[in-house]
């Protein structure tokens, strides 16, 4: 008898708490996850980070301002970030979810030039492609580099009308209502409130659990490849180390990649080596290394504080060196022109990621139609998977990394900012005469830095059912 007294009091206080909303049984919350997510097969988690530290932490990743994130702690974080990602009640009309611009199997960019949003709206730029977002050495986002991080960019696709166009706090009195979120707020911040805060900190943190170390180019830097720019001018010597790399957390080809927070070493000392203090991140400032400018490949951890000062400078040897083998002879010419000082590709993407500093203009308009970061400058993210994240630059112009390299070789426009390096020494557009041959190989090359496993990962997929 008392023990149907205090059931139906369990009953009735359950009763009541639905009544006013409070909060759903943890259990119901579970079986409304195996009901329309798809997260087992998976297991433990999503997370890109697979331990490969003493520590448990797989990979430290540099955030805004050279913070350092671990983002591996915490599979319930990623995992509700994933969900999130594909989440279409995220979108004023129910129809767009991230996913919708950013899809896997395009390298989460979109092979559309502009993208849908709700009700038919077009973005005006091109979709920027998620995956490896974590190897942009100051964090900033979007093609201006208008948001300052990650956090920052999650929340503005969700508002803006063109895009998911949603009021936030109509997307937080959503998401709340959903029944499968309850467990994956507990599961990653150990209580089911749902915040707007919350909501971008798992966007970003599965954004960065996106990075891809299984292409040929890893391959090639696991094999001991230095991605220096190798055009030895020897003029290095005068710049700061960067002010600290982070761990990559292991070998290049189980950790992520990570050049070091602070770490592009200034132009002049790139040339002659103090590539290895700034860039890699650590130890003392190059010594003026002749010939490797650049990361090291064979050190990919970062770690270490950065050098105080760039090296001696050294007369350099063109070309890096090769890890013979590894690539096939036309993407080893393709990898020696980019980092050669005739096409200078290797400076301003530049690392084992191919990622630029900041936003540069790289000759596409002799009059800016798209100011972008102002006067026509744009971002340079990772280079990473590029094959797949067609078409390219920020207005989708180019169809094809053909068209890319052409537009090196013979189209670069005159404009007040463009950058020095596609410059002649009489400030005119440089033209870089490429044989056939040469356009081939800078292709080859580029394409051997996809990651063919990156458009079905299943960490990566799309967990709803339906
Ligand atoms: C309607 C298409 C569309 C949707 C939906 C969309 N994006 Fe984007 N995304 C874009 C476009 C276009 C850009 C580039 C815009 C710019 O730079 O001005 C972009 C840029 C980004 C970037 C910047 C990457 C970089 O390297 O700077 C991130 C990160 C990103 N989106 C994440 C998201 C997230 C998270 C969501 C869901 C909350 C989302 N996007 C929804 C189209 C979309
Ligand atoms: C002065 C610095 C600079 C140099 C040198 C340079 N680039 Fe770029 N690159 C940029 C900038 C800036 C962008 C983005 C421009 C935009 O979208 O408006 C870009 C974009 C690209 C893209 C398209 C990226 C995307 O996501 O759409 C590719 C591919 C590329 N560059 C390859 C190369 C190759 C190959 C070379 C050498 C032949 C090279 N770059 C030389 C600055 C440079």
């Amino acid at each position: 008898m008392r023990i149907i007294t205090a059931l139906m009091l369990i009953l009735l206080l359950a009763g009541c708490e639905q009544a006013f909303d409070v909060e759903m049984p943890e259990s119901e919350s579970a079986d409304a996850v195996s009901e329309t997510l798809r997260l087992e097969e998976v297991a433990g988690n999503q997370s890109a980070m697979q331990s490969s530290s003493d520590d448990g932490r797989s990979a430290a990743i540099p955030g805004d301002g050279g913070q350092v994130f671990f983002t591996g702690g915490n599979d319930g974080l990623v995992t509700l970030g994933r969900v999130l990602f594909y989440e279409r009640e995220l979108s004023r009309d129910r129809t767009v979810s991230c996913a919708s611009c950013h899809r896997q199997d395009q390298g989460f960019s979109d092979s559309n030039q502009f993208s849908r949003g709700i009700g038919g709206a077009m973005t005006t730029r091109q979709a920027m492609s998620v995956a490896n977002v974590v190897t942009y050495p100051n964090g900033r986002m979007f093609w201006d580099e208008r948001a300052e991080s990650l956090e920052e960019q999650a929340l503005m696709p969700i508002e803006n009308p063109d895009e998911m166009g949603l009021d936030i706090g109509e997307a937080v009195v959503r998401v709340d209502a959903l029944p499968y979120y309850d467990v994956l707020f507990q599961d990653a911040f150990g209580n089911d409130l749902v915040t707007p805060d919350r909501i971008a900190e798992a966007l970003s943190a599965f954004q960065r659990s996106i990075v891809t170390t299984n292409s040929r180019w890893d391959a090639w830097l696991a094999a001991g490849g230095f991605p220096g720019n190798g055009n030895g001018n020897g003029n290095g010597g005068n710049g700061n180390g960067g002010p600290g790399g982070v761990n990559a957390g292991g070998p290049p080809a189980g950790g992520v990649v990570v050049t070091g927070a602070g770490g592009p070493p200034p132009p002049g000392g790139r040339g002659g080596g103090n590539g290895r203090g700034g860039q890699q991140g650590g130890g003392p400032g190059g010594a003026g290394l002749p010939g490797n400018g650049g990361p090291q490949g064979g050190g990919l951890q970062g770690g270490g504080n950065g050098g105080p000062q760039g090296g001696a400078g050294g007369i350099g040897n063109p070309g890096g060196n090769d890890a013979r083998g590894v690539l096939t002879p036309l993407e080893e010419r393709g990898r020696r022109l980019f980092f050669s000082g005739r096409t200078r590709c290797g400076t301003c993407h530049s690392g084992p990621d191919l990622v630029g500093d900041r936003p540069r203009n790289n000759g596409l308009d002799a009059v800016t139609t798209d100011p972008g970061a102002g006067r026509g400058r744009f971002k340079m993210a990772s280079l990473r998977n590029i094959e797949l994240t067609a078409p390219y630059m920020h207005d989708g112009r180019f169809a094809t990394l053909r068209e890319v390299v052409e537009h090196y070789d013979s189209g670069v426009q005159s404009h007040p900012a463009l950058d020095n390096r596609l410059r002649n020494n009489q400030g005119q557009p440089r033209r870089l005469n490429l044989s056939e041959q040469d356009k081939e190989a800078l292709v080859a090359f580029l394409r051997t830095l996809t990651d063919e496993s990156l458009a079905t990962d299943e960490r990566f997929s799309n967990p709803f059912i339906n």
